[in-house]
């Protein structure tokens, strides 16, 4: 609803000029530390998929894997670590992806996703979608089912959302932060 979308939005703190002059970082630090809003921001990232079987939620380090960790509880599903590189220990898929200055890379363990299966996509943000678009392609790649990505902010001046969805991918995001 939309007194509960104004509770989540009112509980991130904005900083501006971080961590750049110009730029407003939205900070999910005070939404996780407030028992309710965490609480109904979990339980909105999920209300469309009451009963569907989900069968993985992947989250993306490091602010992905909080919320994805308690989305992949509320929906019974394993939770899955998409890492910065070099840091998971067994065989691993991984995707270079794009920054505004560079590559990065992320990456997955091979057998952590079956290919057929059921996975959500979790993050705390998406900006210019450069990291949740890679994230879809390596899902793909191992033959994931992608069933929706799910943010918590939308900066859509940026444009990332409408990105995904460009790639016929489900976007659901609860708050929006434009022209600010
Ligand atoms: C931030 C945010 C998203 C990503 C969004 O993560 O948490 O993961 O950037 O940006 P994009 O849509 O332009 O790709 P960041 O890489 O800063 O690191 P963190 O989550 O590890 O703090
Ligand atoms: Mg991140």
């Amino acid at each position: 609803s939309q007194s509960t979308t104004g509770d989540i939005r009112s509980a991130i703190r904005s900083i501006p000029d971080y961590p750049r002059p110009g730029v407003v970082f939205r900070d999910i630090t005070t939404l996780l530390g407030n028992a309710r809003a965490f609480r109904r921001t979990v339980d909105e990232m999920v209300q469309p998929w009451p009963g569907a079987k989900i069968d993985k939620v992947a989250g993306i380090e490091a602010r992905g894997f909080i919320l994805g960790g308690a989305v992949a509880h509320q929906l019974g599903a394993g939770f899955v670590p998409i890492r910065k590189k070099g840091k998971l220990p067994h065989d691993t898929v991984s995707i270079a992806y794009s920054l505004e200055y560079g590559l990065d890379e992320i990456e997955m363990h091979r057998d952590a996703i079956a290919a057929g299966e059921r996975v959500i996509l979790v993050d705390d943000l998406i900006a210019t979608g450069g990291t949740a678009t890679a994230a879809v392609d390596l899902l793909h790649r191992i033959g994931a089912e992608v069933v929706a990505a799910v943010f918590v902010i939308d900066l859509p001046d940026l444009g990332g959302a409408e990105k995904l969805r460009r790639k016929g991918v489900t976007v659901r995001t609860l708050v929006q932060f434009e022209g600010e």
